[in-house]
């Protein structure tokens, strides 16, 4: 089993929502079955570390033709892993309450895997974001990469952890409720959000992987 992250920040190492995927993928890799002992491989890769173009919305690809600018950037590198992967999660810092233009790019691009037979279908999906301020976008960044995923195919989850303490994703803020500040590392919530998802994520793919053998 394979679980791809995305980290949608361009800051690398220093970026914070890189930092909870890492931790959900962490996780991913720890979640235990009694029944299910294939070993759970991840990858993390960081979409600014690839070179990519923007759409030029020529719909060569609705017209089921493989997307021109792949020919001349590194697409069909990411494209490749996540044919591979069984599931996939999205880390991405809230920019102006919506995704940074690097990650857009990706989700642009990648509407060839949609045009050319759904190739992300089934493929199981979480998202993870952080923001600066307490009420920054959150919400709207994780429901950008839902309905994402959604118009993909894939069967979008979400942390599943104790209902009164936890909420549906990996999630938070730099800054706290008294108005000061910290980063993700030391944000309890935001880290346990991402390890529920990353044990969510599994849980969900090992299912769908066992229906899937079964037919
Ligand atoms: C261009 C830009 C736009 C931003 N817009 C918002 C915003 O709308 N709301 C907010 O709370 N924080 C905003 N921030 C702050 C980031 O969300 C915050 O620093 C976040 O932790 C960055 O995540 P990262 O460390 O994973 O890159 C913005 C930062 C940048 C660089």
């Amino acid at each position: 089993m394979l679980i791809v992250g995305i980290s949608g920040s361009p800051k690398h190492e220093k970026s914070n929502t890189q930092f909870l995927l890492s931790k959900t993928l962490e996780a991913a890799a720890q979640t235990y079955s009694e029944t299910d002992t294939e070993p759970i491989e991840t990858l993390l890769i960081n979409i600014s570390d690839y070179d990519l173009r923007h759409c030029t919305g020529c719909d060569t690809c609705v017209r089921k033709k493989p997307c021109p600018q792949s020919e001349l950037d590194a697409m069909h590198t990411l494209e490749e892993k996540l044919r591979e992967a069984d599931a996939i999660i999205i880390s991405a810092p809230s920019y102006f309450t919506s995704v940074p233009g690097v990650l857009k790019d990706f989700i642009d691009r990648s509407r060839a895997m949609k045009m050319l037979n759904h190739q992300l279908k089934d493929k199981v999906f979480g998202a993870i974001t952080y923001a600066g301020l307490r009420y920054g976008g959150q919400e709207h960044v994780i429901d950008v990469l839902n309905r994402y995923a959604l118009g993909q195919g894939m069967i979008v989850v979400g942390s599943l952890g104790n209902p009164v303490r936890d909420g549906t994703f990996g999630s938070g803020s730099l800054q706290t409720d008294d108005g000061n500040w910290r980063s993700a590392a030391n944000d309890e919530l935001a880290i346990e959000g991402s390890v529920l998802l990353g044990q969510r994520v599994v849980n969900v793919a090992r299912r769908i992987k066992h229906q899937g053998a079964k037919q």
